[in-house]
């Protein structure tokens, strides 16, 4: 179920209710639409070339970032907003850190609310969906980012393990790209780029939950990809391999020196440098001719 955090700044006199932004955000959100203008000029060239192609996009576009709140979904919602999109931040229960991000894009110009909602129930999706029309009116680019781990060997995998992970990291893919795809579709535009794994392409001892779920991702993606296509809707996977986050900071030293041993640059990627390519693909005109397309940025992992 969605988190119920106390927003931290005092505002809010309750908790806010599960699948509902934090009302802080909302308070900061009106606060800062004129500042955000400047940045939303720089946004509107290159979103209208790349996303309609014939007509210049008179607002900024709005992005839903799920898993938001830590790791490659944080560093994709700031470098979204910091680019001129207004964010809808995502998170399941890092209410605090959620805020956070929303308030980094802020202070760099940008506009987002923090939304607290699961993505693998789907009542809580729709009414993330619901949010990000009633409020901005729109919505362009969905970046399905939240996922989770339950490592275990096959043989000792338990049913919840599997489960739990196919849910979040497969299922929920799956809920939000129809949800957005359905408001999407109305406007004929959109973008919608999938966070899978290079495990889910090559494979990984103790991950065939997560493996399965992400190659199940890159399936999604593509058969997406075509009946969007006529919509005009992009949908891409990016396939980060290694990369420094709370996700491998609770791996073993030992499993750590192994896979850098693995990767042919030598180092764990950064949550930036996943993030430069999501952007790309959100917005840029050259990516307007991508689609269903699986990107690795893994050091050379899947060489
Ligand atoms: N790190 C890597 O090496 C690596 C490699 C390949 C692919 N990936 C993929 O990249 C994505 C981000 O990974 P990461 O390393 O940044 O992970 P992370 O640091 O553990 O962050 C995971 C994020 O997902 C959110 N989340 C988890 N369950 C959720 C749910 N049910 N509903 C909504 N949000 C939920 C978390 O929010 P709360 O904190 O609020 O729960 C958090 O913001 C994942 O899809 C992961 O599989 C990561």
């Amino acid at each position: 179920m969605a988190s119920t955090v106390q927003c931290s700044a005092g505002f809010a006199t309750q908790p806010p209710r599960p699948g509902h932004s934090c009302r802080f955000q909302q308070r900061q959100r009106q606060g800062t639409l004129v500042s955000s203008a400047r940045r939303d000029g720089q946004v509107r060239a290159m979103a209208g070339a790349s996303m309609d192609g014939r007509a210049q996009q008179l607002e900024a576009p709005v992005a839903v970032v799920t898993g938001a709140s830590r790791g490659i979904g944080r560093a994709i919602a700031v470098a979204l907003g910091k680019a001129g999109c207004k964010v809808v931040v995502n998170y399941a229960r890092s209410g605090t850190e959620a805020e956070e991000v929303c308030r980094e894009i802020e202070e760099s110009g940008g506009t987002a609310i923090a939304f607290s909602a699961d993505v693998s129930i789907q009542s809580d999706v729709e009414s993330m969906m619901r949010e990000a029309i009633a409020t901005w009116g729109a919505l362009d680019v969905l970046v399905n980012n939240a996922g989770i781990t339950r490592d275990a060997l096959l043989m000792r995998m338990k049913r919840a393990q599997w489960q739990q992970v196919v849910d979040v990291n497969l299922t929920g893919v799956y809920l939000c790209a129809q949800a957005a795809a359905a408001v999407m579709t109305k406007r004929k535009k959109g973008r919608i780029i999938n966070i899978a794994s290079v495990a889910g392409i090559i494979g990984n001892i103790g991950q065939a939950n997560y493996c399965a779920a992400k190659a199940g991702v890159i399936g999604l993606t593509k058969a997406m990809a075509r009946e969007y296509g006529s919509r005009n809707i992009n949908v891409n996977a990016v396939a980060p391999g290694w990369v420094a986050s709370d996700m491998t900071a609770k791996l073993s030293h030992d499993i750590e020196r192994k896979a850098l041993d693995t990767i042919p640059l030598g180092r764990y990627g950064k949550p930036e440098e996943i993030a430069g390519l999501v952007e790309f693909l959100a917005f840029h005109p050259a990516a307007s001719y991508i689609t269903g397309q699986v990107l690795p940025v893994d050091g050379g992992l899947s060489i």
